[in-house]
């Protein structure tokens, strides 16, 4: 009877081996992290890509505004002959058309204390009845105590009709051409 002999080598330490399969421990431990920081810095980039789109969404939203204004349609250039006055009570402005075709957004508040003026169409002049203030047509002052020209708003004429902005009054000392639009 022959003995077979058995060629097949044993491994006495079959954990070892399962250990260089998967790796050190050191290595595993190392492979982890890495992943962990993979993670953290895939997390970091989605916040701060999701600040940033609002951020830079309210960014264009604001450009938009500043193009556009807020400008509202007032009148037709027809209703406001030179020389006369339209008043816009709900506004608190009066649409102004000056001699030589120019229009003013005139505001209706006084600059000594704030009543409101009355446009005299007689002497054509706005009256403030509260200390007898007096100012032209363009809005300058004819009669103290007020130091100041009525306040203007910005407009435009687009299509022969009136349009102003009342979210920005523009504070003036005096009246110049400058300020008029035409149509
Ligand atoms: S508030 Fe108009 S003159 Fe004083």
């Amino acid at each position: 009877m022959t003995k077979k002999i058995s060629h097949i080598k044993q491994n006495p330490h079959p954990e070892k081996e399962k250990l260089a399969s998967k790796g050190t421990p050191d290595t595993s431990r190392r492979s982890f992290f890495r992943k962990i920081w993979g993670w953290v810095a895939l997390a970091a980039g989605v916040e701060l890509a999701g600040l940033s789109i609002p951020f830079i969404s309210s960014g264009r939203k604001k450009q938009k505004k500043e193009e556009t204004g807020n400008f509202i349609e007032i009148a037709q250039v027809s209703d406001v002959p030179v020389g006369s006055v339209l008043p816009y009570r709900s506004g608190r402005l009066y649409i102004c058309h000056l001699e030589d075709g120019g229009f003013l957004a005139v505001s209706i508040k006084c600059t000594h204390l704030g009543c409101s003026v009355e446009w005299d169409e007689e002497k054509k002049e706005f009256i403030c009845p509260c200390h007898h203030s007096m100012f032209s047509l363009s809005g300058e002052v004819v009669n103290p105590p007020a130091t100041r020209a009525l306040n203007i708003y910005p407009i435009k004429i687009e299509n022969d009709v009136i349009k102003v902005n009342l979210e920005k009054p523009i504070l003036r000392k005096h009246f110049n051409k400058s300020q008029e639009t035409y149509a």
